[in-house]
């Protein structure tokens, strides 16, 4: 059975809403899977796991969280190429800029982006089918 870590960043619980269905999706597809909080994340864990699903609303100026998530990145980001991945998060008054910049940093480190999801806010209908998507598409 394939392991998908479901890792994640969240302020005021819309991305940890949206980590929570991407878990549910890959383990409706047959997988097990684990939703982490970033602070118990590191580069030490990604051989534990077949598929990785990380999770950060757009903070700062269409940035990742500062304190936490980012530290987890730039820490995982080198051992990342050659894993599956996939991105999601959860953003308001702008229109998903973070997430663009955010694949762009990632396929510049080389590893592969299988799929991103983004939701306005909290999870709407479609923002929630494309998260249990994303979720069995890492399965
Ligand atoms: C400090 C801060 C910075 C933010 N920066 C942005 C931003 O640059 N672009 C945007 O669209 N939303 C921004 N937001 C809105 C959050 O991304 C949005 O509220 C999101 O749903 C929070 O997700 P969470 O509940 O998982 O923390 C910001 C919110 C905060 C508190």
């Amino acid at each position: 059975m394939s392991k998908v870590a479901v890792v994640f960043w969240s302020g005021t619980g819309n991305t940890e809403a949206m980590a929570e269905l991407v878990a549910a999706g890959a383990r409706d597809a047959g997988a097990e899977a684990e939703v982490i909080a970033c602070a118990d994340f590191s580069s030490s864990d990604l051989d534990g796991y077949d598929a990785f699903a990380f999770g950060c609303p757009a903070m700062g100026a269409e940035e990742l969280e500062s304190e936490e998530f980012e530290p987890m990145w730039d820490d995982v980001e080198p051992e990342l190429p050659g894993r599956k991945v996939a991105l999601f998060g959860s953003y308001d008054w702008a229109d998903g800029e973070w997430m663009d910049l955010w694949r762009e940093r990632a396929e510049a480190a080389g590893i592969t982006i299988a799929d991103t999801v983004i939701a306005k806010d909290y999870p709407d209908e479609d923002a929630s089918v494309a998260c249990r998507a994303l979720g069995a598409a890492l399965a």
